[in-house]
């Protein structure tokens, strides 16, 4: 019997929603050929390489570009950049550039865009990208970081938007629930 039998769709989605995520921007691509997508299967990788890892779905925009540009920036999100979600999700109908619309964007090494006010942003060399059925793992090789201090994560949970209840000592630091 295959595995497609012991569990149904409707069952793995249920179990997914309650996976809380951070929520990242993944951005591929130059000028009006930009594009790029909310992700929450952002993951850290490895140290030496710096590397991260990203799923993508190759029926969508950012697949091809990915391909055809070799970089991308992972931009995580802050607690107040929500409408940055929303608009890389496609939730208004708004798909390529437009999607960059109401944030304001600078490079780094790779020429992929980095977010403002990020929570952090890796800037990252496609290294290498797996195959698998609908999706491709993307290996990111990191080659310049930016950190933002003083503000939580946006973090993504049950079909919704959270932010983590939480004090920021002076060093920017989030106090952990219990010591
Ligand atoms: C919270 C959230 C997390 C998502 N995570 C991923 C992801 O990790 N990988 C992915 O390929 N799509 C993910 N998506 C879907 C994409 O953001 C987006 O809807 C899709 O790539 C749009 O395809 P298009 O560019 O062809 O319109 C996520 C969507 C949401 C709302």
């Amino acid at each position: 019997m295959g595995d497609e039998a012991l569990i149904s769709d409707a069952e793995f989605r249920l179990s997914m929603r309650h996976l809380a995520g951070a929520v990242s921007v993944i951005t591929v691509g130059d000028g009006q050929d930009r594009t790029g997508f909310t992700a929450t299967s952002v993951s850290s990788f490895s140290a030496e390489p710096p590397s991260v890892i990203v799923s993508v779905n190759r029926a969508s925009s950012s697949w091809p570009a990915l391909e055809r540009y070799g970089c991308f920036c992972v931009n995580v999100l802050a607690a107040d950049q929500q409408h940055v979600a929303q608009s890389f999700a496609g939730i208004n109908g708004r798909r390529g550039a437009d999607r960059y619309d109401g944030a304001r964007w600078y490079r780094l090494r790779t020429g992929a865009a980095a977010l403002e006010n990020a929570l952090t942003v890796l800037d990252c060399e496609l290294e290498t990208a797996f195959h698998h059925h609908s999706h491709a793992i993307l290996i990111g090789h990191i080659r310049a970081i930016e950190i933002r201090q003083g503000i939580g994560p946006l973090l993504y949970w049950r079909g919704g938007y959270h932010e983590l209840p939480m004090d920021v000592d002076r060093d920017g630091l989030a106090k952990p629930l219990r010591q």
